[in-house]
């Protein structure tokens, strides 16, 4: 089973950013965090990018050779319906993630594209929603 767990725009920048909201974690230590509880039951390859078109790119590539996606859209969870649109187009099974409990956050972080299509949403647990996340994903691919 293969897994593309993919970070939207600014996520490289965690542990410097805003650290009160999004921890003090960064990126990498995320990725390790995912590959070291889940690289027994799965392949994982990570992927982030600041720009909406490149992350449009890598999930049309994601096509008949991952089984499943790990998003957090970021920022583009509230603009992007392109991201929703390749979801679509690749009917790979999602879940999206969020360190923050973005419906407890501004009310321009309430809605989320990305929600029309991922079977799951976890948001306001950190790292755990990466790790929860991941956890429903596989579940379901397997069922
Ligand atoms: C985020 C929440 C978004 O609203 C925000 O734009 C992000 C990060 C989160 O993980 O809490 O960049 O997706």
């Amino acid at each position: 089973m293969k897994i593309l767990v993919i970070n939207g725009p600014n996520l490289n920048m965690l542990g410097v950013r805003e650290p009160e909201i999004y921890g003090e974690l960064t990126l990498k230590g995320i990725e390790e965090e995912i590959r070291k509880n889940f690289e027994q039951v799965c392949e994982i390859e990570f992927y982030q990018s600041n720009h909406e078109g490149e992350i449009v790119d890598k999930i049309q590539s994601a096509l008949n050779n991952f089984q499943g996606i790990l998003i957090n859209p970021a920022a583009y969870t509230h603009t992007s319906i392109a991201i929703l649109d390749a979801l679509k187009a690749v009917n790979i099974p999602t879940v999206e993630v969020h360190i923050s409990d973005i419906n407890q956050r501004e009310e321009f972080r309430k809605h989320s594209f990305v929600s029309y299509y991922a079977l799951k949403t976890v948001a306001g647990l950190g790292l755990n929603s990466y790790i929860e996340g991941m956890k429903a994903l596989i579940e379901n691919i397997n069922e």
